[in-house]
């Protein structure tokens, strides 16, 4: 077993509590998918920095079964385009249910993904399914709900920093493990462009959810109506 060690906490009054988590919210709330970049590259230091963040997640069992791996050369990025719209064009003419192509068409998206090399970074985040430790494998718990909240601090960091990102799933994504080089233990997980909107950039006008859809009190001080 591990030693044990203080907590470092710091201790808010209740007001200073609800001005952060109001002000985080502020910040958030303006977060949106990005799919026209700027080449413009990022400071140094910025992407290790937002790693670094990304992975003080929680984690099944403290595994942290996450690798980023950070793609800036020109060749590869042109690499990563042409194999993800291979799959993409696939997808959009055949694989696609009517039903998908209908909830994308609001977002206006297509098979073509300039911004796989308009982008100064693409981080490709992939699972760490199992580890080989001397001569045995070692399982991961809990990998996809691990690495999705991992890929959430990603993304909240970035846009604290002033980046802009897009989630890009391409579908499907085994080419990432060919293109990258990766082992069969790393399953990739997301596609994320990093860096400075084009001057241009546009986003759709959609709409994020009412609190009161997504919450649900279980008590009957908040019964409605
Ligand atoms: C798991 C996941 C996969 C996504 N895959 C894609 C994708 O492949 N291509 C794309 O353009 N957007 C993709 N998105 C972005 C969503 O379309 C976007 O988050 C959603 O429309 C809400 O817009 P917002 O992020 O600007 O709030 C994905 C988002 C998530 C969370």
């Amino acid at each position: 077993m591990s030693p044990f060690i203080p907590l470092a906490f710091e201790r808010l009054s209740p007001a200073d509590s609800l001005a952060r988590a109001e002000a985080f919210y502020a910040t958030l709330r303006r977060r949106r998918s990005v799919r026209q970049f700027s080449s413009e590259p990022l400071p140094p230091g910025l992407v290790e920095t937002l790693i670094h963040a990304a992975g003080t997640a929680p984690s099944g069992a403290n595994q942290q079964p996450w690798r980023f791996v950070v793609v800036t050369d020109a060749d590869l990025k042109q690499r990563l385009r042409a194999a993800a719209e291979a799959e993409e064009r696939e997808f959009y003419a055949h694989r696609a249910t009517a039903e998908w192509l209908a909830d994308l068409e609001p977002l206006g998206t297509d098979w073509r993904k300039p911004f796989l090399e308009d982008a100064p970074v693409i981080v490709v985040v992939f699972r760490v399914d199992y580890e080989r430790v001397g001569d045995k494998v070692r399982k991961h718990y809990y990998v996809h709900e691990s690495v999705g909240i991992a890929v959430g601090l990603f993304l909240a960091a970035a846009h604290t920093a002033g980046l802009v990102t897009l989630t890009h799933t391409p579908s499907p994504m085994g080419f990432l493990n060919s293109v990258l080089r990766r082992p069969g233990n790393e399953r990739p997980f997301v596609v994320i462009p990093l860096g400075y909107p084009a001057d241009d950039a546009v986003v759709p006008d959609i709409h994020r959810k009412p609190l009161n859809a997504i919450i649900q009190y279980n008590d009957d001080a908040h019964e409605p109506g």
